[in-house]
């Protein structure tokens, strides 16, 4: 949802082309995250003020479309000094998606305070109480020109600073910023820039993500930022628009000015990267600082310093860490690929490996789950395990439930988070939820997350992405180390939360005598995994041919069931999100009770048929197809006889049942991939979606 960048370069003279271009490239990075319309805003002029009291313009463009788009537009601004160079500057960026408002040049970000661009803020999230909000600001007078909620915000800036001036109170930036984000409800992250505070950024986040980046080059001074407790505020930050109706005065907050700025830029050369993921400021820096929920962070004279309004418990951290990033830049570039989905579905060898890495022993068959094992005995002893997450995520739950139940021996629930939110779902101090998600950002889920954590639950958290909401939140878990995934449609990230929740299972079951045989199966399994990926990865010639059969298509069915039954869902949410074709996943024992009806010689079918222990059943289901005159293309194992029943296959190493999954799931992703791309389609962006749901 949404990508937000910014720049601050202090005593760091770079030219106005730089900072662009920087601000750009953040862009580009973040554009998984939305790609409607982009926006960007600098500092204008073409000569830098001589005294403070001179302030430059704020210059914003926004465009309709991909950040590609937005550059289009900024080079053809016309008049304007690119190489004018900045000792100190602070620009700030966005590429959207839409909530509140048609993708447009107008709805796009930054929004702004007023023509004169005054304030501006680019923001992700939503703010529910928006339409109070701006009920109160029409009535002190203010006009609106976009249909977002965002606009509320920099506009309630605006109306703050001006009513502070009036009374004759210096506000920082910090303190309006502050005072903005007592009176809002809902989910945002945010980076506000102003004419008023030249050469400063501020940011705060509720629920959003949000970190910031540290380039600096001498060695930093500390490897973390005090924080900075707003003393008395919190009586003062009563909500003054409810209901837009003024219900009480605000008094600024007070400051502790002694731990005001902390040693990291005091006087020292300094950049700052702010961006709503790591993927935008890793070719900068790899010193990131992650902002909690309601953190304020401003930078003023080259300081960063970190306030919040209020301590909550006595065991809240006082500081924040700076955390050093353990990616590459390579990591987050295509190679020698025509797009990110394709290279993450032929990385799968190396990031199934890298899941399992340090992990499992061969040769003693053991695995050790480090971020767990603290808690395992605690887990064992559960009422329930409940599996939590969205989308793909979900299917990789759905894919090992059985397995988990085998080797647990406890019940298990599989759930959509958001479905799980909507039931009110009972939840007890002895179940265990574990939540799923790459991003460990997606609203549905942290929302499940927070609502099992106050039940008392203990929080297992399954991500792809360190420092992210989920994987603070929860209280152990597991890295599934898939590296960065750039594609909007999960692939890797998928194989290797299957292959985590694998080895979860195994771990549950180390004490078990009765299942040593079983567990030794299944890792001596696990060693051939990449290979035999490897070998399903050179059928993408076959893939492709079969495509070719199938891209003019309206519909697809995928059929299949037991272990297999993971990869039909999975197939039919990755043909739909990338072809926009219609398709479901099917179970095969369901087919007779329903989906049978649609099946004649023109419909297009894919059959899962696994040399497993539904082989019988599933071939039972292929006849009733067959015998309706269908002619399924068979996703089969090597060297099976069923592979003879129809020209039409995909053979795939064997590998022991549970794990059959992970290699049957690769011929659909790429089957979804080449449809895609011969209807001519751009995979990494398909329409109407974004990697990294972050509302609601
Ligand atoms: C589909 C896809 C989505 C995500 C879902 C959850 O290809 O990527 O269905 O799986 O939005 O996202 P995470 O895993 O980040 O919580």
């Amino acid at each position: 949802m949404c990508g937000i960048f910014g720049y601050l370069n202090y005593l760091v003279p770079k030219s106005r082309k730089y900072i662009v271009e920087t601000l750009m490239d953040g862009l580009q990075r973040l554009e998984y995250r939305g790609y409607d319309s982009a926006g960007i805003a600098f500092d204008g002029g073409n000569e830098i003020p001589l005294s403070d009291s001179a302030k430059l313009p704020c210059l914003v463009v926004r465009q309709k479309g991909k950040v590609n788009d937005l550059r289009k537009a900024v080079d053809c601004l016309q008049g304007t000094n690119w190489d004018l160079e900045f000792e100190t500057h602070a620009g700030i960026a966005h590429t959207r998606w839409a909530t509140h408002g048609e993708p447009s040049a107008h709805n796009s970000h930054p929004q702004r305070s007023d023509e004169n661009n005054e304030f501006v803020v680019v923001h992700n999230g939503i703010i529910n109480n928006y339409k109070d909000l701006k009920s109160f600001l029409i009535s002190k007078g203010y006009k609106f020109e976009s249909e977002t909620d965002t606009e509320v915000v920099v506009k309630l800036i605006k109306y703050l600073y001006e009513k502070h001036k009036a009374q004759g109170d210096k506000l920082t930036f910090q303190d309006l910023v502050e005072l903005v984000i007592a009176q809002l409800e809902g989910a945002f992250s945010f980076l506000f820039k102003s004419i008023h505070f030249p050469g400063e950024l501020a940011a705060s986040r509720r629920g959003s993500p949000l970190l910031i980046g540290v380039k600096c080059e001498s060695q930093l001074a500390t490897n973390h930022i005090p924080i900075v407790f707003s003393k008395g505020a919190e009586a003062e930050h009563q909500k003054e628009f409810r209901g837009g109706l003024v219900q009480s005065p605000m008094i600024r907050p007070e400051t502790n000015s002694e731990a005001e700025f902390h040693p990291l830029g005091a006087n020292k050369k300094i950049e700052y990267f702010f961006a709503s993921d790591a993927s935008a400021v890793i070719e900068h820096t790899n010193q990131v600082i992650f902002l909690e929920d309601d953190d304020v962070a401003v930078v003023r004279d080259g300081c960063l310093t970190i306030h919040r309004i209020k301590r909550g418990d006595v065991n809240e951290p006082s500081h924040r860490e700076i955390h050093e990033l353990f990616l590459e830049i390579q990591q987050i570039m295509k190679g020698n690929y025509k797009y990110f989905m394709q290279k993450e579905i032929f990385e799968q060898p190396e990031s199934v490996f890298n899941t399992m890495r340090g992990r499992v022993n061969f040769e003693k068959s053991q695995v050790v789950l480090g971020g767990l094992k603290d808690y395992i005995a605690e887990i064992r002893r559960c009422r329930r395990l409940i599996f939590i997450a969205c989308g793909t995520s979900y299917h990789s739950a759905v894919a090992t439930r059985q397995l988990l139940e085998e080797l647990s021996e406890l019940p298990v629930m599989v759930e959509l988070a958001s479905d799980f939110l909507d039931r009110n779902t009972p939840v007890f101090r002895d179940d265990v939820c574990v939540f799923i998600s790459q991003s460990g950002e997606t609203a549905d889920t942290i929302l499940a997350l927070r609502y099992c954590k106050q039940r008392g639950a203990l929080i297992v958290g399954i991500t792809n992405t360190v420092g992210s909401s989920i994987s603070r939140e929860s209280h152990c878990g597991i890295h599934i180390n898939a590296g960065p995934e750039i594609g909007v449609a999960s692939t890797k990230a998928y194989t290797s939360q299957f292959l985590s929740l694998v080895m979860f299972a195994l771990v549950m079951s180390e004490d078990s005598l009765s299942k040593k045989q079983r567990r030794e199966e299944i890792i001596s399994a696990l060693k051939d995994l990449p290979n035999q990926i490897k070998k399903v990865l050179e059928l993408d010639d076959t893939i492709l041919e079969l495509s070719k059969e199938l891209y003019t298509e309206k519909s697809l069915l995928i059929m299949g069931r037991g272990f297999n039954y993971a990869t039909c869902l999975e197939g039919a949410l990755k043909v739909k999100e990338l072809t926009y074709m219609h398709s479901e996943g099917i179970l095969a024992g369901e087919l007779k009770h329903g989906p049978l009806a649609m099946v004649d010689p023109t419909m297009p079918i894919v059959m899962v048929l696994m040399d497993d222990p539904v082989k019988l059943k599933c071939l039972n289901a292929y006849q009733q197809v067959a015998a309706r005159g269908g002619n399924p293309i068979m996703i089969c194992n090597e060297n099976d006889d069923v592979g003879e029943l129809t020209s039409k296959t995909i053979k795939i190493p064997k590998t022991v049942d549970c794990l059959q999954g992970i290699l049957s799931v690769i011929p659909m992703q790429l089957l979804s991939f080449h449809i895609a791309v011969l209807r001519g389609y751009d995979v990494d962006c398909p329409r109407n979606l974004a990697k990294s749901v972050t509302v609601v």
